[in-house]
């Protein structure tokens, strides 16, 4: 049973059709990354989920729970985290969790053992006593994120975490939210590309609303149909290496390209990305004795599968 099942979600804004006919499901402990420019629908699809924003069709159901019917019982299960979360600037560390605490209606004397282990897990310990407002960027998202796991949420819906951070910042986000997703399913949406790769089990690739694309990192360069690039340089005396290599079943072409030094010659060769060529030939160099000394794999990144996958063909 998919912990978040979502169907058909569809929102207009005034003639903006911001979420159109989106349907995933979300296992249990997944990470899940919505993946796509501005505008894509990303922050709209959450708010629908979060129970901020009303679908205009479709439906769906967090831990079994229905967002229309019994959207008490979703926000209850579901921590958010939304795009610039607001915080509280005037209070310290501290009060702001146990105001937090309150709102959620975590009975007081839980209050502060929750806030404790907020604490521990966001690494807040150095700045307890200091006003929010106060606070760098980096060390404000990890209070955000101690708001949004106070309740101990088996959900998770982060709008771009990370986005505003500096570099160091980013990966101490990124490792947290690694770290609080092992025991908890988690939908985080970005535009930037390393961040699915760095934290995300799953993809879905959304523009204009739509999902165009859906999978493992691995998966997506499957659909985006791109061919795996593979450099090797082999010894093999007078044999015809490129005729050999251009019989193996997924290879599309080979191009032999420089004299490597001591008898080795490099090739570049292109095969479909559905099968592991390289050891394929690595196979047949041991088959025929001829000698390896390169032999490496350039895959299409994640970068070229989104510009591909989400720029209109003219
Ligand atoms: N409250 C709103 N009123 C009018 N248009 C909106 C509103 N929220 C979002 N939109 C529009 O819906 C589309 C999707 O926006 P959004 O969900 O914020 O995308 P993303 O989070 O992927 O950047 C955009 O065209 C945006 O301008
Ligand atoms: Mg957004």
């Amino acid at each position: 049973m998919p912990v978040i099942s979502v169907r058909n979600l569809t929102k207009t804004f005034g003639r903006t059709l911001a979420v159109d006919d989106i349907t995933f499901d979300v296992g249990v402990g997944e990470v899940l990354g919505f993946l796509g420019p501005n505008g894509a629908g990303k922050t709209t699809t959450m708010r629908i989920l979060t129970c901020y924003l009303t679908p205009d069709r479709g439906s769906a159901t967090l831990a079994g729970y229905d967002i229309r019917d019994e959207s008490l019982e979703v926000r209850k299960r579901v921590g958010y985290l939304p795009e610039n979360a607001p915080l509280y600037e005037d209070m310290d560390v501290v009060s702001y969790l146990a105001f937090i605490a309150a709102v959620r209606g975590i009975p007081g004397v839980e209050t502060p053992g929750r806030i404790r282990r907020m604490i521990d897990t966001c690494g807040l310990e150095k700045v307890l006593g200091r006003n929010v407002g106060e606070l760098s960027k980096g060390y404000k998202q990890r209070v955000g994120l101690a708001q949004t796991l106070i309740h101990d949420p088996d959900i998770l819906i982060l709008d771009e975490p990370t986005t505003g951070l500096d570099p160091s910042q980013i990966i101490e986000i990124r490792k947290l939210i690694k770290e609080i997703g092992k025991e908890r399913t988690v939908i985080l949406s970005t535009h930037i590309l390393p961040e699915v790769e760095a934290t995300c089990s799953r993809v879905l690739i959304i523009n204009e609303g739509r999902i165009v694309a859906s999978g493992t990192p691995r998966e997506l360069q499957a659909i985006a149909g791109g061919e795996d690039t593979i450099y090797v340089s082999i010894s093999a005396g007078e044999e015809p290496v490129d005729a050999k290599l251009a019989g193996i079943r997924s290879v599309t072409s080979v191009s032999r390209m420089t004299d490597a030094g001591g008898g080795y010659v490099r090739y570049l060769v292109k095969a479909g990305n559905d099968e592991d060529t390289g050891e394929a030939i690595f196979r047949i160099a041991v088959e025929s004795n001829w000698k390896i000394n390169e032999l490496r794999r350039e895959t299409l990144s994640l970068e070229d599968i989104f510009l591909k996958l989400t720029t209109r063909e003219t």
